[in-house]
């Protein structure tokens, strides 16, 4: 079986060929975190733009690599949501022409389910019943997998999502977006010990998280050497907040693992490429841990196109396709 997947959903665009349950074929990501970082952040309408460009010359790439015609392929999976609207439209309206003009069925995939599948590409032991942690720059949720389409939320951020957490830190320190990467690479030189920054909610009972104090202590904490006219000591800091976002997120995982009795945990989302974060779920007793390689911690096409195959062997037909950018619905 060949499925094609197709992941526009915020500013990466993503086309792979998947032979099979996990043979990657072909995998083409055309990123636009050049184009982004001068404004600071992801712009929406100039993302969408960036996919109408990018995406068919992606797609006729792939099918050259492979070696195949479109209507060779079995199936055709996109991301349908949740992510940016314009983004989504072009991902979601272009699969649906090449679907009709190949004739080729089409399913339509969500975002984060897809992301459920990144760790499972290069782990064939890691089977349901997991618990996956999703971090992204849009989401930060811990999900029970009881089965493939068998997904249960156990909670999720409050306020700001870990991503969004590490790009608006980093833009208080006046380093570039996207602030993960950056935040990271300075932390490896700094004293993670050297702020004890709050961890909200780390305590509580609940499986939650809240990101957006953490930042306001940061900028407090940049606001005093400033206005104490003192060198602001960038590095320390950096390792202060990574550590502080690793213990918020750690301390839930464990919370969950203890709530539901499964020992088995997986990660992605761009978070999840952090060497603090990965080191941290490594090496945790409570669990055992599959991490996504780290090309596919971010967004990619190879985990649609294995989600949108999945569901399709379970049963669920394409239907009519649409763009939903809040889409809640996993299954
Ligand atoms: O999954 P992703 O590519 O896109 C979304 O769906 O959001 O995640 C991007 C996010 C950004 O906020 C970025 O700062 C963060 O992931 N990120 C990292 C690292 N690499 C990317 N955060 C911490 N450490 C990293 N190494
Ligand atoms: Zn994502």
């Amino acid at each position: 079986m060949l499925t094609l997947g197709i992941e526009t959903s915020c500013d990466d665009t993503g086309v792979s060929v998947l032979r099979g349950e996990r043979e990657v074929l072909c995998e083409l990501l055309s990123s636009q975190i050049k184009d982004h970082s001068r404004f600071g952040g992801v712009i929406p309408e100039f993302a969408a733009r960036k996919h109408l460009e990018n995406l068919l010359p992606l797609v006729d790439a792939a099918l050259n690599e492979c070696g195949i015609k479109g209507s060779q392929l079995d199936l055709i999976a996109v991301t349908k949501g949740p992510g940016l609207m314009g983004s989504l439209i072009v991902g979601v309206m272009t699969a649906r022409a090449l679907s009709q003009a190949w004739g080729v069925p089409l399913i339509g995939v969500n975002h984060l389910e897809g992301h459920l599948f990144a760790p499972i590409v290069d782990a064939e032991d890691l089977e349901p019943p997991f618990l996956s942690l999703i971090v992204s720059g849009g989401h930060t949720e811990i999900i029970r997998v009881d089965g493939f389409g068998r997904y249960e939320l156990l909670g999720q951020t409050r306020d700001d999502a870990a991503g969004e957490a590490y790009d608006k830190a980093a833009r208080i320190l006046g380093l570039k977006y996207p602030g993960g990467p950056e935040i990271e690479r300075l932390a490896k030189t700094g004293n993670p010990h050297a702020f004890e920054f709050p961890v909200p909610l780390k305590n509580t009972d609940k499986v939650e998280f809240s990101f957006s104090g953490l930042k306001t202590a940061l900028l407090w904490q940049v606001r005093k050497f400033e206005n104490d006219g003192s060198e602001i000591p960038v590095n320390d800091l950096c390792a202060s907040f990574q550590n502080a976002v690793t213990d918020a997120l750690m301390s839930k995982v464990k919370l969950a693992v203890k709530m539901t009795g499964i020992r088995r945990v997986s990660a992605s989302g761009g978070v999840s490429a952090n060497g603090a974060l990965r080191e941290a779920l490594s090496s945790a007793k409570e669990f055992r841990a599959w991490l996504p390689s780290k090309n596919r911690c971010t967004d990619n096409a190879i985990m649609i196109a294995m989600a949108g195959r999945n569901s399709w062997l379970r049963g669920n037909t394409g239907g009519d396709v649409l763009p939903n950018p809040s889409l809640h619905d996993l299954s």
